[in-house]
């Protein structure tokens, strides 16, 4: 099995193929979760995200966003409720496919990076996948370059700064092309230039797109749709547009208005 957060590499059958067209790229229905120390995370939770939709979920420290997105991999399975990718519930069975399509980019990127080099770290997902060693160079090189890592590919990752093993971190999933991006605070500690590159590379993306940020900014920037989390709950769930102006929503889950618009970014196209 492929490291948590990269897709998986086996192909498999194409039976789930008809089902995968008409399903919702991410379905959750009452899911709950407590962690095994008896730690509630997450209660009664229902959402659903149609394909190449690009949804922010925010909320205060300790909401359950973490939580939440790390059901959507099987990287934590639910203790009530269901979660399902393309129509597939996520069980200890299916984590092959479902983590076929789903790319996970962590919050902490040390729990991502283990090669050792950036070019090789990058590589590692799409040489499991089969391809050419022309086509995986091909990858990986287009992903350094999206993140603008290109200048580290020969690189020990455990030697770059947090925002580099960020950005290379980001580069390791894209290089699978998955259909479905889960992103957890992928703006954290990036500087301007890096944060402004991200968010552009963000809206650039069709693929289904969940991002777990504290960035309303970016927020602003790359969604249409956003989810707040209060207390383990999803409590809205709408336009960034439209809930950022609910002051009172926003002091109810501890969370400040945006202070810089889109960034200059403009609105989600
Ligand atoms: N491994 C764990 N064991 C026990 N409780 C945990 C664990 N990880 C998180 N929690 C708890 O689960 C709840 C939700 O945490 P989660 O990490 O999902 O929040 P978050 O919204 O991602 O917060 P942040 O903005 O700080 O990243 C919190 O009460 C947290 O203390
Ligand atoms: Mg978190």
């Amino acid at each position: 099995m492929s490291p948590p957060g990269r897709p998986e590499t086996d192909r498999g059958s194409s039976e789930h193929s008809a089902k995968q067209v008409s399903a919702p790229a991410v379905e959750l229905r009452g899911l709950s979760y407590a962690y095994p120390d008896g730690t509630p995370a997450l209660s009664d939770v229902d959402v659903c995200i149609a394909h190449g939709e690009a949804v922010a979920v925010v909320g205060a420290n300790g909401a359950g966003k973490s939580t939440l997105l790390q059901h959507l991999n099987g990287l934590l399975l639910p203790n009530q409720g269901e979660v399902a990718i393309d129509g597939l519930p996520v069980t200890r069975a299916t984590l092959p496919r479902v983590r076929r399509s789903v790319g996970f980019v962590f919050q902490d990127a040390d729990d991502q990076l283990f090669m050792p080099t950036v070019r090789d770290d990058v590589a590692f997902g799409p040489s499991n996948q089969g391809l050419q060693a022309q086509q995986v160079q091909a990858r990986v090189s287009a992903a350094l370059e999206a993140v603008g890592a290109a200048h580290l590919a020969k690189r020990a990752p455990y030697r770059l700064s947090g925002g580099e093993k960020r950005a290379v971190a980001i580069a390791g999933v894209l290089a699978m092309e998955p259909s479905i991006l889960v992103l957890d605070e992928p703006s954290s500690g990036l500087d301007p230039a890096g944060r402004r590159r991200l968010i552009e590379l963000l809206r650039s993306f069709s693929m289904t797109r969940v991002i777990a940020t504290h960035d309303l900014d970016l927020v602003l920037a790359v969604c249409k749709r956003v989810l707040v989390m209060h207390e383990g709950r999803v409590v809205a769930d709408g336009s960034p547009i439209d809930l950022f102006a609910d002051l009172a929503l926003l002091r109810r889950c501890h969370l400040e208005p945006p202070l810089g618009g889109t960034g200059g970014a403009g609105p989600a196209r």
